[in-house]
């Protein structure tokens, strides 16, 4: 059968046939699930930490002996708001017309909650009604003895974990990881992209989940098996693109997975049936253009100096040395301090990361097609 629609996404997981290479990132999980091993997946945003995730729920799943639940915590801000994510996530996976979903229906009952389906995703939102402060408490250890009584093992990933730092209940991750250190029907997935927040609750002795879990860090995926995917899916459509155009793609991309598979699908859009290096231009174009306004946006939440600095680091690509002498001078930033001082604030504001290999450490544009639209 002829494959249907744009084989590029950039939302959700549509399977493995759209999915590129992380062959050996799959099996770390599959494997660290088999073996009641934790992960602590890191990544910049944006490389693929959740497509990975249900990846890896995908090939578990197809096992039939495992139960893969995947909570997004971003929006959360107190452990209140997290056991309702919790709630709403279980209850997704084991609807109202399976048997473990109305167990659990039953369940919750028990506490004092209002569940309610979205009227258009039908995706169900379980809100627990709190009077006292220690009840948030009582219903995550409740949701999580619901889980350890379940007949198959429990893949559990939490993304955006590094979230629950920020709560105002100061001893999250001390609840969190005296209830995790009991469980031994349930796997966990702890997800997120602020490297610094979440090496540091992992691997700093002083905190509760210190050495609890293995850490994957997600880098880029091979250029070689991203060549390859990008042929192959214009192949599945009866189109040719050549290898010149793979590699400005991948080259201007950064092979970093959100923005090669945006210009891949602005490609693919233009319904081209050999497409070269020409087309590609034209898209990269298109793409700058249409996002354009919000650039524009950016720039008004900056200083003056931090603009400016945003751009040189955008025209050098990669900064080995923010407040060497070659780069101030040649961008003409000003004295090496209020350099540091503006980078401290681009880094903040995600603007600018520091990337730290075992190489080596530079900064570059976040957002990569930010950075391509402040070069010219
Ligand atoms: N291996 C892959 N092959 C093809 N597309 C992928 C792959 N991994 C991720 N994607 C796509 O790339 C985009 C970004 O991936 P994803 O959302 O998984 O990144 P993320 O690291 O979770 O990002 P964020 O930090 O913003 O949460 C999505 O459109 C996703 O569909
Ligand atoms: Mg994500």
């Amino acid at each position: 059968m002829k494959p249907k629609g744009n084989p590029f996404h950039l939302k959700g997981y549509h399977g493995a046939a759209l999915f590129c290479d992380r062959e050996e990132e799959t099996k770390l999980l599959v494997q660290n699930a088999q073996n009641s091993v934790n992960t602590t997946l890191i990544s910049a945003r944006r490389m693929g930490k959740t497509g990975l995730i249900r990846h890896a729920f995908s090939a578990l799943e197809q096992t039939k002996n495992w139960n893969c639940i995947y909570v997004d915590v971003f929006a959360t801000q107190s452990l209140a708001e997290f056991t309702n994510e919790l709630a709403s996530a279980i209850l997704l996976k084991f609807p109202q017309n399976n048997s473990i979903g109305k167990k659990f229906i039953q369940f919750i009952k028990g506490f004092s909650t209002i569940i309610s389906y979205d009227a258009y995703t039908g995706v169900p939102e379980v809100s627990f009604n709190y009077t006292q402060p220690q009840q948030p408490q009582q219903s995550l250890k409740g949701l999580f003895a619901f889980l350890e009584e379940q007949n198959k093992p429990i893949v559990l990933a939490i993304d955006e974990f590094q979230q629950i730092a920020k709560y105002p209940e100061k001893n999250t991750e001390a609840i969190l990881r005296t209830i995790v250190q009991t469980l031994t029907n349930i796997v966990f997935i702890f997800s997120g992209s602020h490297k610094h927040l979440l090496l540091e609750m992992f691997n700093n002795a002083k905190r509760p989940f210190y050495a609890s879990t293995q850490t994957l860090s997600l880098g880029e995926i091979a250029k070689s098996a991203y060549t390859e995917f990008i042929k192959r899916q214009f192949l599945l459509h009866q189109r040719t693109i050549d290898e010149e155009s793979v590699d400005f793609i991948l080259n201007w991309t950064r092979v970093h997975t959100y923005y090669t598979q945006a210009l891949c699908n602005k490609i693919f859009a233009q319904n081209t049936k050999k497409n070269t290096i020409n087309g590609v231009y034209n898209a990269c174009d298109s793409l700058l253009q249409q996002q354009e306004d919000i650039f524009y946006q950016y720039r008004l939440l900056l200083t003056p100096a931090q603009w400016k600095l945003l751009k040189a680091i955008a025209k050098e690509d990669k900064v080995f040395q923010p407040t060497g002498t070659y780069f101030v001078s040649t961008y003409q930033l000003g004295n090496p301090a209020s350099v540091r001082r503006s980078l401290e604030a681009l880094v903040q504001k995600e603007m600018v990361y520091n990337r730290i290999t075992a190489k080596d450490s530079y900064y570059q544009v976040y957002d990569c097609f930010l950075s391509r639209w402040l070069e010219r």
